[in-house]
């Protein structure tokens, strides 16, 4: 039996833990958390986050050998295996601002391992960070006049939100880097014991510590360079007449280019993408790798191209003003199947019709909350609507900026009755039935696709 702790309750920490705990259940797992409204919710019955399948496995460990606390130090010191997912945002301040990750949060923890313990024990990097974050903390780690030592692992989390559960128990691939010495490997053994109870042994890799650190950040640039990528092609479709669609099709059969990740869209959003590639960007940087760094940079500056384009295509065709119009932006979330709207494209596309004075309505199925914290700026200026046929009433043009499938099966003909004419609809997700809306009477413009208008300076849809 081992007593393993998370240090970090959230998105990341949570799922983690409620899955560990289930497939280990003769282990003791605690995630500990500063915040005690999140840990007294993840007591409760309702839980600080929605994941689809996550509350029946808290539900059926809570108690048993599944545990939430804020007592921090008392289990620290109980701890055997130390897993810290505190969050890493990017710097605000000083050296590295926009950039470089902060690592505050990382050290304070790391010095509240020591100060409470009186046993040596593994510590698991679980949070983005950094390469060779490690080395600083074995240094602040061991550097204790206790004569205890700790190992550190690098075990990165690979889960997309709507799907963490899943993703956790059933992953790709689980990544474990450590120390090439006796030591190391012992502890690096450790955790892939942890794992092996579920996850079949060649899915579980192992590293060394640099390896592991990099690849998190390597595999989430890679990810967003394949969105920046489609979408750099969608500006050129625009222009020359070719699909996006049937050329991501087309790319994508390659097998050795594979169809994933390849839909053209108004941009990626989410809390992973623009922070890691910025922190691999700064580290580039720091090595004098200046070229790489521009290389990796220029996906983040793509991405808000797209979101400038969108917006820009969407005043241009509305005869170059959107002063004064109602614009329904359909989605708030910055993918679909979350409730969650951190760096969504859709408050991007938001904040740049409020800059061209559009009166902006907002609506989503889960994310309006979240979406009036995140734009508490302008709040005032917004109207956040929960039933899209309302928000569209008396609008000029609807944005679809989410691509939530509940947005395809609205009744567009109602929609188009009450819209203000000639009504527009801007597709920034490619979801909708093009031709049909076109047929209905609506001006419309996807990403990547020749737009579908009634003017007559314009190809109408043959
Ligand atoms: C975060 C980072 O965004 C991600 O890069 C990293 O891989 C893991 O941590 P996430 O779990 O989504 O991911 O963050 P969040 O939901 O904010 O959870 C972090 C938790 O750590 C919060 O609940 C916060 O209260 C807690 N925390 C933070 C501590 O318990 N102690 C601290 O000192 C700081
Ligand atoms: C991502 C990674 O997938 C995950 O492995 C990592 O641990 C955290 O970051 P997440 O941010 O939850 O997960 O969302 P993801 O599904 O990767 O989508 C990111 C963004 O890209 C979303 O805004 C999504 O709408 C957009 N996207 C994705 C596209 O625009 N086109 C695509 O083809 C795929």
């Amino acid at each position: 039996m081992a007593n393993i702790l998370c240090i970090g309750a959230g998105f990341v920490g949570g799922p983690t833990m409620a899955v560990i705990a289930k497939h280990c259940p003769e282990h003791r797992v605690v995630a500990v958390d500063i915040n005690a409204a999140k840990i007294a919710a993840w007591q409760s019955d309702h839980l600080p986050i929605y994941e689809p399948g996550l509350k029946e496995i808290v539900l059926s460990a809570r108690g048993k050998n599944l545990f939430f606390s804020t007592e921090i130090e008392r289990h620290i010191a109980e701890a055997d295996i130390i897993f810290v997912s505190v969050n890493t945002p990017t710097k605000t301040f000083g050296q590295g601002t926009g950039k470089a990750a902060d690592l505050q949060y990382w050290e304070k923890t790391a010095r509240q391992i020591v100060e409470s313990s009186s046993s040596s024990k593994i510590v698991v990097e679980k949070s983005t960070l950094p390469v060779r974050t490690a080395e600083a903390m074995e240094r602040i780690l061991n550097s204790n006049e206790k004569g205890l030592f700790f190992d550190v692992v690098s075990n990165p989390e690979f889960l997309a939100e709507g799907t963490a559960v899943q993703d956790m128990q059933n992953p790709s691939r689980v990544l474990i880097g450590g120390r090439q010495t006796p030591s190391g490997q012992k502890a690096v053994q450790a955790i892939v014991d942890i794992y092996a109870h579920w996850v079949p042994r060649e899915r579980i890799i192992t590293t060394n510590l640099w390896s592991s650190e990099l690849s998190k950040l390597a595999a989430n640039a890679f990810l967003a360079q394949r969105v920046s990528s489609i979408n750099a092609i969608a500006n050129l479709c625009e222009r020359t007449g070719a699909d996006v669609t049937e050329v991501a099709h087309a790319v994508g059969t390659d097998t050795r280019i594979g169809p994933r990740f390849l839909r053209a869209s108004v941009g990626f959003g989410g809390s992973c993408f623009k922070k890691d590639i910025l922190n691999l960007v700064y580290l580039c940087e720091f090595y004098g790798l200046n070229e790489v760094a521009a290389y990796w940079e220029q996906v983040v500056r793509m991405n808000e191209y797209q979101q400038a384009s969108f917006v820009s295509k969407m005043v241009t065709a509305m005869f170059n003003t959107v002063a004064g119009k109602r614009v329904a932006i359909f989605g708030a979330a910055f993918k679909a199947h979350t409730s969650d709207t951190r760096e969504s494209p859709a408050l991007a596309v938001c904040r740049k019709l409020l800059e061209e004075r559009a009166h902006v309505v907002i609506t989503d199925p889960y994310a309006l909350e979240s979406a009036r914290a995140d734009l508490h700026d302008v709040a005032e200026q917004v109207i956040f609507e929960p039933d899209p046929y309302a928000a569209a009433r008396d609008a000029h043009a609807i944005a679809v900026a989410t691509e939530w499938p509940q947005f395809a099966e609205l009744d567009y003909a109602a929609i188009y009755e009450t819209m203000v004419h000639p009504a527009f609809i801007f597709d920034g997700r490619n979801i909708l039935d093009h031709k049909a809306l076109y047929d209905i009477g609506f001006n419309v413009y996807a990403v990547g696709k020749p737009p579908l208008t009634h003017f007559e300076s314009s190809n109408p849809a043959s």
